[in-house]
């Protein structure tokens, strides 16, 4: 198993992607630790235990920085550990810059890039402490190609490639490796939202011809994750299906 007795933190679990990589963690003998904003991450942690695996879950909001550290400290305390952690919650609030509200800019910046920024500082020091830490954030392919419609969703997957190199340059000697994906079209809840004609459009920009599915980012996740990536850092590693000009 590639992540024996690893304790991994996984946010935005309760579903999509998120759900893909905690049920492939566990199978590969990873212990969860499953934040969402959604209580319904309880009944993933529940499946999981039901199938033999060690599992937390904490209904949390990646915004909230005070809620995040006590999260943290709550993980330590059951796991003693924090190996990995999989800055995976990210929303959309689609909108071109014409109609863009300072709202859906706000909303947008506060989960998927504070959000990120909240989570990698709480797991940081208890990384270093361990000298040993694998970090890995969703980013998307909109960041290298832009997308018609989400300026504040591509600033904050553009933002995410940016920090990860800063993160990987800083946090490299305490035995800790940074690294981000850019998915292309996976089928999820967010993707679901996107209109049928946007949906339908985007299969001609597939090479491979077809979308992706959650478990294709969570086996991206997981390679980053293990220790056979134990020289990668700084990376963002696009699984898009050849997508991405
Ligand atoms: N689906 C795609 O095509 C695609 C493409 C590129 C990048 N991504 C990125 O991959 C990640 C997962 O996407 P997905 O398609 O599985 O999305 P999804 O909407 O299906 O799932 C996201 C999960 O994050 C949770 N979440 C949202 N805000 C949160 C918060 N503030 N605190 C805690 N949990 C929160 C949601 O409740 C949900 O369970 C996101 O960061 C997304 O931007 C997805």
């Amino acid at each position: 198993m590639r992540l024996q007795n690893k304790v991994a933190l996984i946010t935005g679990g309760a579903q999509g992607i998120g759900l893909a990589t905690a049920k492939r963690f566990a199978k590969e003998g990873a212990k969860i630790i499953l934040w969402d904003w959604d209580a319904s991450g309880q009944e993933v942690v529940d499946q999981l235990k039901i199938k033999g695996s060690q599992a937390l879950f904490k209904k949390i909001s990646v915004t909230d920085e005070a809620a995040v550290n006590d999260g943290v400290a709550e993980a330590l305390k059951h796991f003693g550990r924090i190996d990995i952690l999989i800055n995976n919650a990210g929303i959309t609030r689609d909108r071109t810059l014409l109609k863009m509200t300072s709202r859906e800019w706000d909303e947008v910046i506060s989960v998927n890039l504070t959000g990120v920024f909240n989570c990698t500082k709480a797991v940081a020091p208890v990384m270093k402490e361990q000298n040993y830490g694998r970090i890995v954030s969703a980013s998307s392919n909109v960041a290298i190609r832009g997308n018609f419609g989400q300026t504040n969703y591509v600033a904050t997957k553009t933002g995410i490639i940016g920090m990860t190199k800063v993160w990987a340059m800083e946090l490299g000697r305490y035995g800790i490796t940074v690294n981000c994906i850019a998915p292309g079209f996976i089928k999820t809840a967010m993707t679901d939202a996107m209109p049928e004609a946007v949906r339908k459009q985007s299969i001609a920009h597939i090479p491979v011809g077809h979308w992706g599915v959650p478990d294709d980012i969570a086996n991206g996740y997981l390679y980053l994750a293990s220790d056979e990536a134990a020289f990668v850092s700084g990376i963002c590693l696009t699984i898009d299906g050849g997508a991405a000009r």
